[in-house]
């Protein structure tokens, strides 16, 4: 018998259309013979529509117009087998709609509530990866309070009022800048001098009132696949090679001069060593599922340190996470199949 699969994307996060690309090839390539698919899609307002399963292409501005909306959300939930959110960001992947899946006693494809929650916040993901010893860039955390102010957190929770100055005598300059719970570079900002920095904390903070300031690496880029729940497998490393300053917005989606090798052509001890941190950062989050683990390689010390896990990374056929699973050998058809068969592991 077909399984009842749910498939949601779009979403109300700044990766909403990333989401619409990702869930394109995501329906291309399900198995139509073992899946009854639901097709939901969540407008930027939040509001969820059943869509048609025959829209070509669910980037194009007209991928609502033959929409229905849902008015039971929960009763949809409740009559289907399985999820598969293909929803990046916020509400997406930060726990939100995975609790929404919980409640509903569905089975979803990915990570469990706390897991996506700890990973979108890129803050709280370096709090407990410190804990296991796994590498990351100097930074700080800065904390936009309820009252508009924007203080130093420091490790102990105090609030240091002087964000100007302690940026930069503990980072200096440049340095990087992100919403620490967004994605996809969104609110993301390299910051080459002072006189920048205020106005690019408050940029930062329309995003999110967490925000992470890092020391500036000039590093390779490299990531890699985990998949599977208690016994995971890894797959080879990946290269990114961003067309432009850093890997932006635009580079990730936009211009065809940014590319991706596989494997990655950094030493073989390195990538071995990233893909027993990758495990290992899987693990500490407990993970599940599937996840993105990137790092950053320092070109001058050959450092190797964590960037971020993405919890629901890039499903588009041509995103580094089906592409290394592709070299792995595991086609994305197969991927599909068993990202969902892990679902159901509770
Ligand atoms: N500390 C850093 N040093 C150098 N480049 C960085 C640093 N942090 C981020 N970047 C650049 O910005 C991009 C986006 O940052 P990242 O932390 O991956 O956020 P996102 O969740 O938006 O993908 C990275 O892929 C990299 O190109
Ligand atoms: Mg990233």
């Amino acid at each position: 018998m077909k399984q009842k699969l749910i498939v949601i994307c779009g979403g109300q996060s700044s990766e909403h259309i990333v989401s619409r690309m990702s869930c394109t090839s995501v329906l291309n390539n399900l198995n139509k013979d073992k899946y009854d698919v639901t097709l939901v899609g969540i407008d930027k307002d939040g509001t969820w529509y059943q869509l048609p399963l025959d829209i070509p292409d669910l980037s194009q501005d007209s991928w609502l117009d033959r929409a229905t909306k849902i008015d039971q959300v929960f009763d949809l939930l409740k009559q289907q087998d399985v999820a598969f959110p293909v929803l990046h960001g916020a509400y997406g992947e930060d726990g939100t709609i995975q609790g929404l899946f919980e409640l509903a006693n569905l089975p979803y494809v990915g990570c469990r509530v706390l897991a996506s929650a700890v990973s979108m916040d890129k803050i709280y993901t370096k709090k407990i990866l410190e804990t296991v010893g796994i590498p990351q860039v100097k930074s700080l955390y800065i904390k936009k309070r309820y009252d508009g102010d924007l203080v130093v957190v420091d490790h102990q929770f105090n609030e240091i009022k002087d964000v100007e100055t302690t940026i930069k005598e503990e980072l200096g300059f440049p340095c990087f800048i992100k919403a620490s719970r967004s994605g996809s570079s969104v609110g993301c900002y390299r910051v080459d001098k002072q006189a920048d920095l205020m106005s690019k904390l408050l940029d930062a903070a329309k995003y999110d009132r967490h925000i992470v300031v890092e020391e500036c690496v000039d590093c390779i880029e490299l990531e890699t696949a985990v998949l599977g729940n208690d016994d995971p497998i890894v797959s080879r490393v990946g290269q990114i090679m961003p067309h432009g300053e850093f890997y932006t917005f635009e580079s990730k989606y936009e211009d065809a001069e940014s590319k991706t090798c596989i494997p990655a052509l950094v030493d073989q001890n390195i990538q071995e060593k990233i893909r027993d941190y990758a495990l290992k950062v899987f693990k500490a989050v407990d993970g599940h599922g599937l996840s993105r683990v990137d790092f950053f390689l320092d070109k001058k010390t050959n450092q190797i340190y964590l960037n971020e896990i993405n919890t629901l990374p890039g499903f588009t056929k041509i995103s580094m996470y089906p592409q290394l699973m592709n070299d792995f050998g595991i086609s994305y058809s197969e991927l599909l199949d068993r990202v969902i068969l892990l679902a159901f592991d509770r």
